[in-house]
């Protein structure tokens, strides 16, 4: 791979986004640059002198309040330019500020969806084609109380009196928003207002230049530095790796490969053989299955397991980042984190409590804060990923996998403290584990309602798992039973560890599954087939298969899927074959009430 300068470099970006800190602010120059349009990134502070010549400027969000001693700032000569400028959060309070308005401090702050209500805002070029009441989205804790002169109000929340505000004959506009998040609806037609219809821009970007961009900035970030990665075989952190891989050279890319014990079946196989075909010799497997199975025996909490799980993957890193001298100031580490990981790790309290996401854990964080860390896709959504993936020639049976959670099999084997009967109830029966949910917005740990019914000849039993999830205290999920060797009634659940005999009758299921619904093309149409195994059975049967396919954007929410009733047939018959395995069921619930996987 020559270092030639990528086309990008010669261009002159027709909108400079100025970065005031915030997390989104690279997202705001590649929204636009999806748009069609070169957009670059440039510290807030840049002279306006050094900005001529740019058709838009966009202030960014940033973490700070106007009134904190050293917080950015822009060059007020911006507003004078008639260059059009658009604020974004924190830009929009720097606007209104610098222009004479009033800023309050704000104490609690205003964060997720809210409804944004046009004050005129159809009129404003910024809001052209968007109705009324629209979704937005909020992260910010100071708001704008009065305008600078001049200016007016073209949009309110319900707690957010100045949500947009504008001086057209100045070209001035801003928001107190973020329209680069996909939770705001209209945030695409919003930019795209801005840079087309208020910059009057032109089309002069293709998206696929994205490839040499995001190499250039390893190479940047990088430095003389060498990259070593931990891969898991998975879309991101493959496609991360072959980046650093053409940015850098074979040469200065390592890659590790940690068998847990939480694998699926033939998985490290896999791996050997993808990172084989894309630079032999540079990705090595290191094994180590009782580091992380022992700990993991007695344990049932999920939130517990994947403490274990992070913790002795930091301690492995630690290990191994010591034993090949990998902190000798010569090496970063490479992580295939993706945009949506580092909102859903840095979002909420609540969010971090579903889910705490293995990139994001305590020895990783002090790596970032000693900037020892490269995450080319970190501005990306999974189906962009997918995309770059293309462009690099990864095979399609790579970038087609279904996602798979960092903490393996772990969190798809249930365990059971105690036994406990299948209890009968008017709505069908009571199984006795429990399972994760998101009810509102609370994480839920509640017990399974099974229908004795036929999932692919019962119509509509999702809407019916809803009707039941939402009038039945104590249950946040429902599941159909496909097949059983008992029926449901003399089925018990029993104090059962996460062992390895247990962890490899999953391994035979999920094996089962995954080749028939490949063979079957079915795994084509889901997002994502979680195959669960819960501790729920009869006599030499103790346990119980669950098949949880969904269709999903980005994980945020899902939808059950059905199934044929040939192959899931075929499926359970299979399954049904398996030693110690009493009964399949199919869970017909979305998430919410419902999470994707079951612990
Ligand atoms: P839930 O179960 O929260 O899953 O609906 C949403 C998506 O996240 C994946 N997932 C995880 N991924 N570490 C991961 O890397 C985890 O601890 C984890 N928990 C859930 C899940 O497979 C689905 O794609």
């Amino acid at each position: 791979m020559q270092n030639e300068a990528p086309a990008a470099q010669i261009k002159v970006p027709q909108v400079t986004v100025l970065d005031a800190g915030g997390q989104y602010c690279h997202l705001i120059a590649r929204k636009i640059r999806d748009l069609g349009v070169f957009a670059e990134v440039r510290p807030s502070e840049t002279a306006a002198s050094d900005l001529a010549g740019r058709k838009g400027l966009i202030i960014s969000g940033g973490p700070n309040s106007v009134y904190d001693t050293g917080s950015p700032t822009v060059d007020p000569a911006i507003f004078r330019t008639n260059q059009p400028v658009l604020g974004i959060c924190y830009g929009q309070q720097l606007m209104a500020h610098l222009l004479g308005g009033v800023v309050q401090k704000g104490d609690n702050g205003e964060y997720g969806p809210a409804t944004l209500e046009l004050n005129g805002g159809p009129d404003t070029p910024l809001f052209a084609g968007i109705r009324d009441h629209q979704q937005i989205w909020m992260n910010h804790r100071d708001l704008v109380v009065e305008l600078p002169p001049g200016f007016s109000n073209i949009g309110a929340t319900g707690t957010c009196a100045v949500a947009a505000m504008a001086a057209p004959s100045r070209r001035l506009y801003s928001v107190q928003f973020h329209p680069e998040v996909v939770h705001t609806t209209e945030g695409k037609r919003i930019l795209a207002n801005f840079v087309f219809d208020i910059c009057g821009c032109v089309k002069d970007w293709d998206p696929r230049h994205r490839v040499p961009l995001v190499e250039d900035q390893i190479r940047r970030t990088a430095g003389n530095r060498n990259v070593f990665f931990f891969v898991s075989g998975g879309v991101d952190s493959t496609v991360a790796f072959t980046l650093c891989l053409r940015a850098l050279g074979a040469e200065r890319v390592r890659g590790i490969y940690v068998d847990t014990g939480l694998m699926r079946e033939g998985e490290t196989e896999f791996v050997n053989r993808l990172f084989d075909a894309l630079g032999a010799g540079t990705v090595t497997i290191e094994s180590a299955a009782d580091q992380f199975l022992t700990p993991l025996r007695a344990v049932c909490d999920p939130e517990q397991k994947r403490r274990i799980i992070g913790e002795e993957f930091v301690r492995l890193q630690e290990r191994i980042i010591e034993s090949r001298h990998l902190m000798d100031g010569h090496w970063i580490l490479g992580q295939g984190t993706i945009y949506p990981d580092t909102i859903e790790s840095g979002g909420t309290e609540k969010a971090a409590i579903i889910k705490t996401h293995h990139n994001r854990v305590a020895g990783i964080q002090q790596l970032i804060a000693a900037q020892r860390i490269i995450e080319p896709l970190s501005d990306f959504y999974k189906d962009e990923v997918r995309e770059i993936g293309r462009e690099l020639g990864i095979a399609e049976d790579v970038l087609e996998r279904h996602p798979f959670p960092g903490p393996g099999l772990a969190i798809r084997c249930l365990c059971a403290e105690h036994d406990e009967p299948v209890r009968s109830t008017p709505d069908g029966f009571l199984i006795p584990v429990r399972s994760v949910g998101v009810q509102g917005d609370e994480r839920s740990y509640k017990a399974v309602l099974a229908l004795d019914r036929f999932p692919a000849i019962e119509a509509r039993l999702e809407d019916e798992a809803t009707a039941l999830v939402n009038r039945t205290r104590g249950v946040n999920r429902v599941v159909a039973r496909v097949a059983g060797h008992a029926p449901l009634a003399g089925m018990r659940s029993s104090s059962s560890v996460l062992s390895v005999e247990r962890l490899n009758r999953l391994r035979r299921a999920d094996s089962i599954v995954r080749r028939i619904s490949h063979e079957s093309g079915f795994d084509k149409t889901v997002w994502q087939f979680p195959v669960v195994l819960i501790p729920v059975g009869a006599g030499e049967r103790p346990d119980s298969v669950v098949l949880r396919p969904v269709h999903s954007v980005d994980g945020m929410t899902a939808q059950s899927v059905g199934m044929g009733e040939q192959l899931l047939r075929r499926m359970a018959a299979e399954l049904m074959q398996l030693d110690c395995v009493c009964a399949v069921f199919y869970d017909v619930t979305h998430k919410p009430p419902g999470t994707i996987e079951w612990e």
